[in-house]
């Protein structure tokens, strides 16, 4: 892949060509990532679901492979997981090595291919690390005769030594909880629904333990994370993840109270997150149990507007996760990119630590191309009424008409008391979607010299991800700037701003092959 294409992601994965959206099935397995996706194999709309497949040894070099699950005559593949059957629980293993290579097992919703369509819970097994699936004979294996009925997440619950599956009935926003021994007869165990339910039908769940640090980083227990991502409601007005703290004893999840709808991605641009099962220990960074995921960076609302060829659609970065106890008691989701990521750091910059007044300064030398790259800016304190940050994708002024330089903004704004990402600049805006452009924010403390606010900015050709502090708060937004917007600018507008030194890199390209 030459990856020279307009907007194509330099290091984000994305297909060499066609439509995607949901990740699905992600399972480390002898060595390799894998990242499966819901896949058009045929054009760059949605359509024909089938699971494309790519391949990784660091969650950021893929190797993309032919399609691994295709729709048939009956069903489409619609979104689900793999696991790894260790103990061949599903007698899917080959005879001849049943002991030594572990069938994987998919599981994922069929779609009826009819018009009134049809859900159900259907299985695919590989005995050659991925290489070539078989659908199972007896599929479907879990039918309610529904017509909404999807997104099956499936884990091993040592406690119970069982699977557990949690599967959504969308329009009813309601997570099932089932569990089986052989993976082909299901038993109902619980159901889930929001303590506040919220607007927008429910997609794509997910459910994993995750390690509790306190402020030094030190493990100091578990907690249960369960993801689901609703199609409204999101403050972007779009889309996005919403989760829930709680505690799951191998029948039902039981949340911790909390009084709002909380999102793992303050951006519009985070979808159908999903974990990578079976990740050995000394893989990530944290001790066990070791959680990545990664998420569509679309929304369904302008996908399929967007301005890319010959594919549409992208990954987020691949983010490690955590929880942490906030001031006021609440659990916080930490996310934070892999720290395979800094591999791809070359061409360091450095700013001092300055107070800027209603100024715009250069971050980059003359020529250089900043249309990917990692900063990192602190905030020390501003005075009252001040906005101020990066410009990001920055061009010159004049540019598309417009007085000031075009970019995508990202900062604090002391009038509001909130950290923005502003893309009404970028560049392509999506027909009659008055939502797009808006600036999306998160409430943030005002920053102090002893507690600046602290922001870690990823860039690469077609998106932005902003990490706050240490990783409570993200957003992610997709952003479609002029060839020519290569640069990086420091802003203060409005006042003053105390900044502390602005470290960053130029991010180099972590090109794929094709299969
Ligand atoms: C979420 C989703 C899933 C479904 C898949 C179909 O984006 O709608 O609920 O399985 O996409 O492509």
């Amino acid at each position: 892949m030459t990856r020279q294409e307009p907007h194509r992601p330099q290091w984000h994965f994305s297909p060499a060509r066609n439509w995607i959206n949901d990740p699905n099935g992600l399972v480390w397995f002898d060595g390799e990532y894998h990242l499966f996706y819901q896949y058009n194999p045929y054009g760059d709309q949605w359509g024909h679901m089938s699971w494309g497949h790519a391949v990784s040894t660091d969650l950021l070099h893929w190797h993309e492979l032919p399609v691994a699950i295709p729709e048939d005559e009956r069903v489409s593949i619609f979104s689900g997981s793999v696991v790894v059957d260790t103990h061949n629980s599903s007698g899917f293993a080959d005879d001849t090595n049943a002991g030594s290579n572990p069938p994987l097992v998919a599981i994922y919703t069929g779609c009826l291919r009819r018009p009134e369509g049809g859900q159900a819970q259907e299985l695919a097994y590989s005995q050659d690390r991925g290489r070539t699936w078989t659908k199972y004979s007896a599929n479907p294996v879990l039918d309610l005769g529904l017509r909404d009925f999807r997104d099956p997440k499936v884990f091993w619950h040592a406690p119970t030594r069982r699977w557990v599956m949690v599967v959504v009935l969308p329009d009813d926003r309601l997570a099932r909880f089932y569990t089986s021994h052989d993976l082909k007869r299901w038993v109902w165990l619980s159901d889930f629904s929001a303590p506040f339910v919220g607007e927008g039908i429910w997609e794509c769940p997910d459910l994993m333990p995750l390690p509790v640090v306190d402020d030094a980083g030190v493990t100091v227990g578990q907690t249960w994370l369960f993801k689901v991502d609703a199609l409204g409601g999101h403050p972007s007005g779009g889309t996005g993840a919403r989760f829930f703290f709680g505690q799951f004893d191998g029948v039902r999840f039981t949340p911790e109270p909390q009084t709002a709808p909380r999102w793992a991605d303050l951006g519009a641009d985070f979808y159908a997150a999903l974990s990578w099962a079976n990740v050995p220990e000394g893989l990530a960074s944290q001790p066990q149990p070791r959680q990545v995921w990664l998420a569509w960076m679309s929304c369904h609302r302008y996908a399929k507007h967007l301005p890319t060829h010959p594919w549409r659609g992208a990954m987020s970065v691949p983010r490690e996760l955590l929880a942490r106890r906030g001031e006021s008691g609440e659990m916080l989701l930490l996310q934070r990119p892999v720290p395979a990521l800094q591999t791809l750091r070359h061409s360091g910059f450095e700013y001092p630590a300055a107070p800027l007044a209603n100024a715009e300064v250069s971050l980059l030398p003359p020529h250089a191309d900043g249309r990917t790259l990692e900063a990192v800016l602190e905030i020390h304190s501003t005075s009252a009424g001040a906005t101020c940050g990066l410009l990001l994708h920055a061009g010159q002024p004049g540019d598309a008409g417009n007085a000031a330089a075009p970019g995508t903004r990202v900062g604090y704004d002391a009038a509001r008391g909130t950290l923005f990402v502003d893309r009404s600049q970028s560049g392509f805006t999506p027909p009659d979607d008055a939502l797009y452009p808006q600036r999306r924010e998160a409430p943030v403390p005002a920053p102090t010299p002893d507690q600046p606010l602290r922001l870690r900015v990823l860039l690469d050709w077609s998106s932005v991800e902003v990490f706050v502090g240490d990783g409570h708060t993200v957003l992610t937004e997709q952003v479609f700037p002029a060839d020519s917007s290569r640069g990086l600018r420091l802003f203060a507008s409005g006042g003053t701003a105390h900044l502390g030194p602005v470290q960053g890199w130029l991010l180099a390209a972590a090109p794929g092959t094709l299969a």
